[in-house]
């Protein structure tokens, strides 16, 4: 095995590497051991963290500039607190939820999340089987490296189709068809990304170079691949570099994976788009990225079915209000005209409660399900979401709320100010 799948030419004996750290890391617990003793999701970013580069743990961790949006999103769920009502006994908890039409089994979805494949080579794939076996759906990133058809298939649960303009419009046109043909049923057109957020962990660490820089440019960056041997033995067996199989370039085939601020320095999406995108689409479209009660009426008059109330994990824009402080506003804005989703910061059953107290109909995971994969490919996937499905019904159970549909702001203290609407039923 050579380093050419990387893009290098050095050759690398990447079988006795793996096998060194083997015999030196003593007795080694298996998966499956190590996923029981997982009791939240930072466990997870832990196990994450110790298993991949620093430049892929970090382009997930990470957020832009100096990550106030990101920790800001927490920070909103940590100033909500609960108010219960105790002796109330609950004999069946319901969780399921229906969204655009389908139910699932709890309110929370996988959101898109660029580059799964570089977090184990189970990729977008193994994500998407772990959320159809937990009875809920999954988003795929146009920044994914298995195909889109192959995905769907995989998946016992719903599919929908994440959408950047890489490659153009024509480029897009090709694999939204191909999108519907497979059986996705939604589109998420992604709104916040006329240019990609200053993501500072990834130039430090080499993403650019790493992905498409000549041998001399990645060689100052290959030492934090040589520390983790067993990624590395994985990510060359899988092939090494994959290629972005649902962006296809006509006459050259799947475009070759690019950093991000590459892939997405000509994407932006208008609201004119929204009418070529209807005609494209028949099914319904989602709009990831409001913030304002005026950008989600604009959503509603564009024909969107859904919004997604994000930042976008706090990597796109910093200094944007969190998620959470935002809800509120979107969801008086739309009326009940459109479902309203939310992401961003969403580690804890108990923060999805939070989000649907005050009006959203599901969440979108992100880092939390994505931390499982890049530590233990799809068991992390599973592992991740059955915590957040338990953390879920024991939350509704403690706060005697009978499901998951009964929730209302009424079972929360929120900062003042937050509610300046009062939010429709
Ligand atoms: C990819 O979509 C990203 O924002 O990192």
């Amino acid at each position: 095995m050579s380093l050419v799948q990387l893009g290098c030419t050095i050759d690398l004996p990447v079988e006795e590497l793996a096998a060194r750290r083997l015999r030196t890391s003593g007795k080694r617990r298996t998966k499956a051991t190590r996923t029981s003793e997982v009791i939240n999701i930072e466990d997870l970013r832990r196990w994450a963290r110790s298993r991949v580069p620093r430049v892929v743990f970090d382009y997930l961790d990470g957020g832009a500039e100096g990550e106030v949006t990101l920790q800001e999103n927490r920070r909103a769920f940590d100033a909500v607190t609960f108010r219960p009502r105790h002796a109330v006994a609950i004999s069946e908890c319901e969780l399921r939820t229906r969204v655009l039409g389908i139910d699932l089994a709890f309110p929370a979805l996988l959101a898109p999340v660029g580059y799964s494949r570089l977090m184990h080579p189970g990729g977008e794939a193994a994500a998407a089987r772990a959320a159809g076996a937990a009875g809920t759906g999954y988003i795929l990133s146009t920044i994914s490296c298995y195909r889109v058809e192959e995905v769907k298939a995989v998946s016992a649960g719903p599919v929908w189709y994440q959408l950047y303009l890489l490659g153009g419009r024509k480029v897009a046109e090709a694999a939204i068809l191909r999108a519907r043909e497979a059986g996705c049923s939604a589109l998420v057109v992604t709104i916040d990304t006329p240019v990609a957020g200053m993501r500072e962990r990834d130039p430090r660490n080499g993403m650019k170079e790493l992905l498409s820089g000549s041998t001399f440019e990645k060689l100052p960056f290959l030492p934090q691949l040589f520390a983790h041997p067993g990624w590395l033995a994985a990510f060359l067996l899988d092939g090494g570099l994959p290629k972005l199989e649902n962006v296809v370039l006509p006459g050259q085939g799947p475009m070759p994976l690019v950093d991000v601020t590459a892939a997405l320095s000509h994407t932006v999406v208008t609201w004119d788009d929204f009418k070529w995108l209807r005609q494209a689409w028949p099914g319904p479209i989602v709009a990831k990225g409001v913030l304002t009660g005026d950008d989600a009426r604009r959503a509603v008059d564009e024909g969107a079915a859904a919004v997604v109330v994000s930042n976008h994990g706090g990597r796109q824009l910093d200094y944007l209000s969190a998620t959470l402080r935002a809800l509120p506003e979107v969801v008086a804005a739309v009326n009940n005209q459109v479902e309203v989703l939310m992401d961003g910061g969403v580690r804890r059953g108990t923060d999805i409660v939070k989000a649907i107290c005050l009006g959203a109909r599901a969440v979108l995971i992100g880092r939390a399900y994505a931390y499982g994969l890049a530590a233990a490919g799809e068991a992390g996937v599973s592992r991740a979401l059955q915590i957040l499905r338990e953390d879920v019904e024991r939350t509704l159970r403690l706060l005697g709320c009978p499901s998951v549909a009964q929730l209302n702001p009424s079972y929360l203290d929120v900062p003042a100010g937050w509610l300046t609407k009062s939010l429709p039923d």
